[in-house]
């Protein structure tokens, strides 16, 4: 998962001078993964119900949202270096109102306040539906709001899953959450601690979310969860797998294209694997996060699988998709990871050859049992990242070009911004592919020739 953030910096504080701020509208600064881009637009489609319009840039805005990312330290020192820059802003301007949701809301609240004193609320993941009213509330009177509560999951049925709102706005593309949380409390992940315990949404809600979403120009939906394939527990109705899930969705007609993001390696079965070969609408690309290739560090990751289940899953994935694109993330530098384990993590991307991977640096999340254990040095690190980084670039290349001379199909999202005449979109393996036509070609379905590769994709013409 990506992440994404447009700083303020100081030099700009002055362009907050010759702004005032226009009443009713608002600017979400978001950081992090795929959820937080949807819970933020969420909150947009919240504000709008209370007369709120977006604004065209952070510097007019009454509200300012930070929807906040813990993941790793990079996008928390963000957030705060934004907040300290907005609390210039808020002591000259009193009318803005300024706001800070998601995962680092959740864990340090208390911090945030301290170093952000103006701020006026405060809110964890779970009270993204409250946002209007707190905004409403606070239009009325300023005083500072917080709300912090994580759903609980007692017993084994789950009743506090958050109702969403759907966007009227066609939107070819949209995620859809489909589960809550995380149970399975790998040591270096401050995800369970921040989105609380693992909750599936209904399967009915889900289906007509997607009904409504088709209905208005949704032709490609990806479903979202931490561990996405481990849906369908403590449901009322029972259990449903995963697997069943995809296939409900794929009935909905108007619904081209299926992906989702991320599975948990140990859940991902024969059955899903079936249902990718057998399902048109699924599509041929899978993101599973292997984080280490090396059976010591996956056990002290806590991470339920061995680097042999891996390649297992891997295998019969190939054996029975062919063509099917596999990509995943890793983490260099966890705790004690010697050189040596370090050599078998590149050793195996080497052999299973991933079409693509997000490589991070370790990060100690305070309260993970990781951030406890003996730390690998900064600079190490640094170097495993760049030599992980050298040898993937040079898979993926290789990767992308094992397609030329082949027909894939795209959906296509819209012009180019990088080549003139060319529009872009993604091959049903998730590759970004760049094409010349002479027409309009946005929100089609269309088949392309492979012609060159490039380490971010591919450029192709039309057959
Ligand atoms: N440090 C570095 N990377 C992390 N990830 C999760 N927690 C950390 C951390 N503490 C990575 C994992 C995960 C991805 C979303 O972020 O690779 O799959
Ligand atoms: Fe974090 Fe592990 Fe859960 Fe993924 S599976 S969200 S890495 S605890």
């Amino acid at each position: 998962m990506s992440s994404s953030s447009v700083l303020i910096r100081p030099s700009r504080i002055q362009n907050f001078k010759n702004h005032d701020c226009i009443p009713s509208t608002y600017f979400i600064q978001t950081w992090g993964c795929q959820m937080n881009v949807e819970d933020s637009e969420q909150i947009g489609l919240y504000l709008n119900q209370i007369g709120f319009k977006p604004s065209k840039d952070v510097y007019s805005a009454q509200l300012i949202i930070l929807n906040t990312c813990s993941v790793r330290k990079k996008p928390e020192d963000k957030a705060f270096s934004m907040l300290g820059e907005l609390s210039i802003i808020k002591g000259r301007d009193q009318d803005r109102i300024i706001g800070v949701c998601g995962c680092m809301a959740q864990i340090r609240a208390e911090e945030i306040r301290k170093r952000a004193p103006l701020v006026d609320f405060v809110v964890g993941t779970a009270q993204i539906s409250e946002i209007s009213q707190i905004v409403e509330n606070l239009l009325e009177k300023r005083t500072f709001y917080t709300s912090l509560n994580l759903p609980e999951r007692k017993g084994s049925i789950v009743s506090d899953i958050p109702q969403r709102q759907v966007d009227r706005n066609a939107k070819l593309k949209t995620f859809v959450p489909i589960q809550y949380g995380c149970d399975k409390f790998c040591t270096y992940c401050i995800v369970p601690a921040t989105r609380g315990r693992e909750r599936s949404r209904p399967t009915v809600d889900i289906i007509d979310e997607i009904k409504k979403l088709a209905d208005h120009g949704t032709k490609e939906v990806t479903l979202l969860g931490q561990t996405v394939n481990s849906y369908g527990k403590n449901l009322a109705e029972g259990r449903v797998p995963f697997s069943e899930l995809l296939l409900k969705v794929a009935e909905i007609s108007g619904i081209e294209r299926i992906r989702y993001t991320s599975p948990y390696p140990r859940d991902f079965k024969t059955d899903l694997i079936e249902v990718i070969r057998d399902c048109p609408k699924v599509m041929e690309h899978v993101h599973m996060p292997l984080q280490a290739g090396n059976n010591t560090v996956l056990k002290r990751m806590r991470r339920l699988y061995t680097v042999e289940s891996f390649k297992e899953i891997v295998d019969e994935l190939r054996s029975t998709v062919p063509g099917v694109s596999i990509t995943t993330d890793i983490i260099v530098g966890f705790p004690e990871e010697t050189e040596e384990q370090f050599q078998d993590t590149l050793s195996m991307m080497d052999e299973i050859r991933f079409d693509g991977a997000f490589m991070f640096k370790y990060s100690p999340r305070e309260g993970t049992p990781g951030a406890e254990m003996v730390q690998v040095d900064q600079k190490i690190k640094e170097r495993r990242l760049d030599d992980l980084i050298h040898l993937q670039n040079q898979i993926t290349l290789e990767k992308n070009r094992e397609m030329i001379g082949k027909n894939i199909e795209i959906l296509v999202e819209g012009p180019s911004p990088k080549i003139l005449n060319s529009y872009q979109g993604y091959s049903r393996e998730f590759k970004l592919v760049h094409f010349l036509a002479g027409r309009e070609l946005t929100n089609q379905i269309i088949n392309v020739q492979c012609e060159k590769a490039h380490p971010w994709g591919l450029e192709a013409s039309l057959t």
